[in-house]
Order: C-alpha cells, then structure tokens, then sequence
C-alpha cells in the first residue's frame, strides 16, 4: 500500500510540474483529490486493513495529501501570475493615445430638421406615423380621389414598379392608410422619402422628403385649419414668418391650397433665394375631401378635416441658405460635414 502512495506522489508531481494552466490545475485537484480519486478510494478501504496497516496508511494518505495540496498550491502561483501578465499586456489601454482624430458621424441636415418637425407636431398632439415608400396605386392615387387616366396623375411623374405598384409620389399615400388603421377623431404626422419621375435642377430631385399632415375631427373648419397652420408655422419658422394661401388643385381636397411662407432669408423683401418674389412655396394643404374619408370608411356627414404636405427639403434649403436641392442625396462629405 505505501508503494502505491509512492507511484501516485510520482505521478501527480509530474503531472503538477507540467500543469501550464490554472484549468489544468483544477483539473489535478479533481483528479488527486475529488471523490472518485484514487487516494479517496484508499482511505474508504482502510476500514479492511490489519491494524498494523492502518496505523501507518492513514497517515501517510494524509501527509501525501498535504504534501500535493501545497504542491499545486506554488505551481498555482506561478502559473496564474504568468496568466495575468498575459492578460494585462493583451487588454492594455493606452490612455495617452488621442482618439480626436477618430471621425464620429452625425445626423443629416435633414434628418435633423425632420426630428424637429416630429417634436413640434408631437407636442401639438399629433403622432408619427410611417408608410411604405413602396406603395399600392390604391393608396398613392385612387383613395386619394385620383382614379385611373385622371388627368391630375400627370401632375406627379411616377415611377412605376409594376401596373398598380408605385413609389410613393407623396405621402399623402399614407392618409388612408392611418385613417383605415386608427379611424376618426386623428391628428397624425407622416414624414418620408417620396419618388418622383422627372429631370433634377437646383430645386428639384426625383427623391426629396415631405411631411404630411392630417387632422379629422366632428366639425373642423377652415377657420381651425387656419388656425392651426399659422400656430405650427410660426413654432418651425418663428414669430415673423407670414403665411400665404393661393387657391390649388389637388384632387384630395376641397377647396384646395398653395401654401406660401415670407421668405426666411430677405424677410419678404425679394431676394435671389426667393427668385425676388418675397414667398416661398412650403407645399399643398386644403380641406379633406368627402371620397377620401369614403374611401377610408370614415362617414363625411359626421366627420371633415383638413391635411398638408410641405416639402422638407426646401425647408432646409431656407434655413440653411442652400442653393441646390441636389446637396442633399449627393452624399458629398464636403456638404454634409458643414452641420
Ligand atoms: N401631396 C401633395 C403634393 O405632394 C401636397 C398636399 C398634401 C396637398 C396634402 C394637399 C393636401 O404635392
């Protein structure tokens, strides 16, 4: 029996020497000392030794025991101060590099004023809502009141994706959709990309940005919708601004609006920026008309509204003084980096 201690103390202090982990030592520790161990197994046996033999065996389990124990206790030491010097040369933070130079991205000018749009109508209790740009002839054109070869479809060029499948035009395409969704009494925004079939200049792209605005309640009146144009106007634009309405054709509403603001850059008073005119054209407005609310199951005789849709990238072009619309999908980092 103590000759079998001998050949286990050889092993495992071999074994120890070439542990090169803290692991490979857990694992001695299991192998030298957990329950099926070897030397466990001995001393549950000793209860079947001679007297004579228990006297020296018990003993001489323990001291063994005692002996590795400390063994793998120093190899420990070692091996896990070699394991944290590793760790700290591969996890090491240099706090003397400048990172300044690191470039940090941020949002686009018009991204920017989109959001400033959302938080201006959310706190006037309206609610963001978002379309397919993708989108049906159904909700781009026919429950807006434009049925097949209107002639009011010239008006938009359109990119066709198949005979009743379109990009978005405007995002009028959405007031039906949030009217079937969410029904009468609504306040809803719907800012979005819109696609257009046509040749660019400085104030027109094929893809631009728009935000749609629409409000239907019992008994809303031009008087509201005045009204309420002229607050939210003034809150995006400031005090100053004048709202101006011409008289507009767009199937959906009735009567229908062009909507003007007093140039921002000249005050009214003619300039370059508002081609001397003194206005600006922000988009198209009027009263909902009664097929649209028809269309979306919402019943004319109980309910009217009013709904807008102002062009979000002239509104940056003004606040920003920038001569051409094209800026801004031109994905130039010399433009871009300038707000
Ligand atoms: N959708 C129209 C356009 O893109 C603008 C508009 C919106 C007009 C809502 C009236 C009411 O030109």
């Amino acid at each position: 029996m103590i000759e079998k201690l001998e050949q286990i103390k050889q092993a495992a202090i071999s074994e120890i020497a070439n542990a090169n982990s803290s692991k490979d030592l857990e694992e001695l520790e299991i192998k030298y000392f957990g329950k099926k161990s070897e030397l466990s197994g001995i001393l549950k046996s000793i209860s079947t030794l001679s007297d004579e033999e228990k006297r020296t065996v018990g003993p001489a389990v323990n001291s063994l025991k005692n002996e590795l124990m400390s063994s793998i206790e120093s190899r420990k030491k070692e091996v896990v101060s070699r394991e944290l010097d590793a760790k700290l040369k591969e996890e090491y933070i240099d706090p003397t590099i400048d990172l300044s130079k690191e470039e940090v991205g941020h949002l686009h000018p018009v991204t920017q004023l989109r959001y400033k749009l959302e938080d201006i109508f959310k706190s006037a209790g309206f609610f963001v809502y978002d379309g397919p740009e993708i989108e049906t002839d159904f909700f781009n054109f026919e429950a807006l009141n434009i049925a097949k070869n209107h002639p009011a479809r010239d008006m938009q060029d359109t990119f066709y994706i198949k005979d009743d499948v379109v990009l978005r035009t405007q995002t009028s395409s959405c007031q039906v959709r949030a009217l079937k969704e969410f029904g009468a009494p609504i306040k809803v925004v719907v800012p979005g990309r819109v696609y257009r079939n046509e040749a660019s200049d400085a104030t027109h792209d094929f893809i631009f940005n728009q935000i749609e605005g629409l409000v239907v309640d019992e008994n809303v009146s031009i008087a509201n919708f005045l009204a309420t144009l002229d607050t939210l106007i003034k809150k995006i634009f400031g005090e100053n601004v004048n709202v101006r309405l011409r008289p507009g054709y767009f199937p959906f509403v009735e009567p229908g609006f062009e909507l003007d603001i007093s140039c921002l850059v000249c005050g009214g008073k003619k300039c370059p920026a508002c081609k001397h005119t003194g206005w600006l054209e922000l988009g198209g407005a009027g009263m909902i008309h009664p097929n649209v609310l028809k269309a979306a199951d919402i019943d004319p005789e109980i309910y009217s509204g009013f709904a807008f849709g102002f062009g979000v990238d002239r509104m940056m072009m003004q606040k920003y003084k920038i001569d051409d619309i094209r800026w801004s999908t031109s994905g130039d980092l010399r433009f871009v980096k300038q707000f």
